[in-house]
């Protein structure tokens, strides 16, 4: 079944597998898009981008002075506005009203406040659905979406397409050179409505002709998929369809290649604002937001030619959904700051590394028909040095009010419904007071990185196609694989290893159904130059048209690992058991849900099945290749039992942790030049105590510290080295 990712889709079946997965445990100097935003906004030293989400299109235009007061008495140094009020900029077609977003710019600018204005495409306003119903999206049941809510509308339609254009272009037209305006947010969260891809006419016709630049001809369409199976062979472009319901399950090539062409609609209607925002306001940044999780969009190419990252943060929504996906599991104690871990590491890496912006992080409680807790005192600081500790550059909290009214009418900001103070104001006013304090060049040092995990939006997106065995999720894979390389406390990167990979020590690559001739190309030239490659099962199955391999899997890859594989087999009832060997020796692991069983060539086995058809071949084995090591773990391994095996291997890669702590604590370190801040994050309700080797000094206190350290439920050190 063909099945999309997105934040619906994630709550529903993805979460109950990962919350059952999730493991038990815890340069240049600085950067480019950092230096355009405060070179050009800002006196002298001063961070910037600490403000909060506003939106004064909800708030009666009486109320908004006192609120820009409040917000430059509490700290607030920027805001995002005008994000959904398109109804309000242009209330019929072709006729615009900037005179109150010009007023309340005025306003804000007057308090020192400066804008991040949002282009209004994902709320598109009654009068265009009425009179353009055809923008309406199509989702993959065939049905068509009603509008009424945000985010229903098709990244192809030529139309929506138009009508975005011209109300980004009146903005920036108005807005170029407004004192306060800074910058630009285009749309919001491109996919993460309720149906994340469009099936409708304008779809595939844009399908077509995105297949028509890319395959040349129908031969070679033909060729890629392997339409001869079942008499699909096109002999007309116009016949190609898209993935809707049919009698049976989709071509997996063809499925494959109709979300490459949705990721590629959603970019290139991205692209299509950003261009003229880029040459009419010169001097503004711009950017979007996303969540960061694997996504219906390749973000690497959304973010391409936008000037930094911009993410969304919402530990409580995780939370939510983790504790309520999968009873009978309890979840261990960071879960859920493991997944906002990973979202930050995945944002960060779209743009290199660069610094990003934390677009909107949650204030209090949040949701829509359901919300979580109020944040535990302390968490709220927690969450905005844990997106520092891993390379956010500055923090806009979500939202500044509590709209009264509306979908959103629960997901609690700064102030209250009666416009009183939230419990967490006192915390965050104090929390950006002390994050101001690092100064811009903690703020924009490298993040440090001594691993690397390999997500690839083709092999996230084939095995949803076609997952094997129904419990095989992407994410709940990758998840894992990254908290435990996490608790190295040695950085950790997202590549998709179609990039130079040498700074790199090790190279994780859970679930890499598809592997490019790129790809195998880099990873190659990774081990043979001293690199440790972990693969998963699964690996190399397919090239990059989601054809199966021809050869010996792992395909490609298959020299570098000294193994081919006898077999493979989805796992349901049976019991499959593993047993480890060598340095990896410890305690049995169940095998569940996959098992790839491999017959070793030229590798050493770390690993064996026992018992079952599979009994006493390998599980897990260990190549030597050039000066490099390619192991690959064949078995499924729960979450427990995947973090030893992980840590173990890591360590024995010659990667060290510098400093030592207990599951629940987060270590991490950015670097510019020669200086270092490193830190460490008690993501547990329990005081906890870590141990750190010299040379370091506390930030807060300013005294050196070394030896074992006490962290507060909910601490924060920031260690500094120079
Ligand atoms: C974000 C979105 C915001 C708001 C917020 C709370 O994902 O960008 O517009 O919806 O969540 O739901
Ligand atoms: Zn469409």
């Amino acid at each position: 079944m063909h099945t999309r990712m997105d934040r619906r889709d994630f709550i529903l079946t993805g979460s109950a597998t990962l919350a059952s997965l999730l493991a038990l445990r815890g340069s240049p100097a600085f950067s480019q898009p950092a230096e355009k935003v405060f070179s050009q906004h800002l006196s002298a030293d001063l961070p910037l981008l600490f403000g909060a989400d506003y939106y004064p299109d909800q708030t009666p235009d009486s109320l908004w002075e006192e609120d820009a007061a409040a917000m430059a008495a509490a700290g607030i140094m920027n805001v995002r506005i005008a994000e959904f009020a398109w109804a309000l900029m242009e209330p019929q077609e072709g006729s615009f009203d900037f005179k109150w977003l010009e007023r309340v710019v005025g306003i804000l600018h007057a308090h020192q406040i400066a804008v991040i204005l949002g282009t209004p495409s994902a709320a598109p306003p009654p009068w265009l659905t009425q009179k353009y119903p055809e923008v309406l999206m199509v989702n993959e049941h065939g049905m068509t979406l009603s509008p009424g809510t945000r985010r229903f509308t098709c990244p192809t339609n030529a139309t929506y397409r138009r009508l975005s254009l011209a109300i980004a272009t009146q903005m920036a037209r108005t807005f170029a050179s407004t004192p306060g305006v800074i910058g630009w947010q285009i749309d919001n969260e491109l996919t993460l409505g309720d149906s994340a891809r469009c099936y409708c006419r304008f779809c595939r016709e844009g399908f077509q002709q995105w297949l028509r630049e890319k395959y040349h001809s129908l031969d070679a369409i033909n060729q890629a998929w392997g339409t001869v199976f079942w008499s699909n062979t096109y002999t007309d472009f116009a016949q190609i369809p898209v993935p809707l319901p049919s009698g049976a399950p989709p071509n997996p090539g063809f499925a494959l290649d109709y979300d490459r062409y949705q990721s590629y609609a959603n970019v290139s209607f991205l692209e299509e604002q950003l261009n003229v925002l880029h040459r009419l306001c010169p001097n503004h940044f711009a950017t979007t937001n996303n969540v960061g999780l694997a996504d219906t969009i390749d973000l690497r190419d959304l973010y391409r030619n936008l000037d930094f990252v911009a993410a969304d943060n919402y530990p409580g929504f995780f939370a939510i959904y983790l504790s309520t996906a999968d009873s009978g599991v309890s979840l261990p104690p960071d879960a859920v700051s493991t997944m906002v871990a990973f979202g930050h590491d995945f944002m960060r890496s779209m743009k290199d590394g660069e610094p990003f912006l934390i677009m909107e992080e949650q204030t209090g409680k949040a949701g829509q028909p359901f919300f979580s807790p109020q944040p535990e005192p302390g968490q709220l600081r927690l969450w905005s040095y844990q997106a520092v500790a891993h390379g956010a550059m500055g923090i806009n909290y979500f939202r500044w009010d509590t709209a009264n009214f509306g979908a959103e009418e629960y997901w609690h900001g700064l102030l209250r419904h009666d416009r009183s103070h939230s419990p967490g104001f006192e915390e965050i006013q104090q929390t950006i007071r002390e994050l101001k304090s690092l100064g811009r060049d903690a703020l924009n040092a490298r993040y440090e990185a001594e691993l690397a995990l390999c997500v690839d939006p083709n092999s996230d997106w084939a095995l949803t196609i076609q997952p094997g065995q129904p419990k095989l999720k992407y994410l709940s894979e990758v998840v894992p694989w990254y908290g435990s390389m996490a608790a190295s406390h040695t950085g950790v990167d997202i590549v998709n290893a179609t990039q130079d990979l040498a700074q790199y020590k090790v190279l994780c690559a859970p679930v890499m159904y598809i592997v490019s001739q790129q790809q195998a190309d880099r990873i190659r030239s990774f081990v043979e130059n001293g690199g440790t490659f972990i693969a998963g099962f699964r690996l190399g199955v397919k090239d990059e048209h989601s054809r199966i391999v021809n050869t010996p899997l792992p395909g490609l890859l298959r020299d570098v690992m000294g193994v081919e594989l006898f077999d493979y087999q989805p796992i349901y009832s049976e019991k499959q058991t593993v047993q480890f060997s060598g340095p990896l020796a410890g305690a049995n692991a169940d095998c569940r849900i996959w098992a790839d069983i491999l017959n070793p060539q030229k590798a050493d086995v770390l690993a064996t099945y026992i018992g079952g058809d599979y009994a006493g071949k390998a599980a897990i084995t260990s190549n030597s290749y050039g000066r490099g090591k390619a192991i690959y773990i064949g078995a499924h391994l729960e979450a427990a039992d995947l973090a030893r095996v992980l840590l173990t291997l890591v360590a024995m890669s010659g990667v060290t942790r510098p400093i030592q702590a207990p599951p629940g604590i987060e270590v991490t370190t950015r670097r510019a030049g020669r200086r270092t801040w490193t830190y460490v994050l008690n993501h547990t309700a329990k005081s906890q105590s870590v141990t750190v080797g010299g040379g370091y000094r506390d930030l807060f206190s300013k005294s050196a510290i070394s030896g074992p350290i006490s962290m507060e439920p909910y601490g924060v050190r920031v260690l500094v080295q120079a």
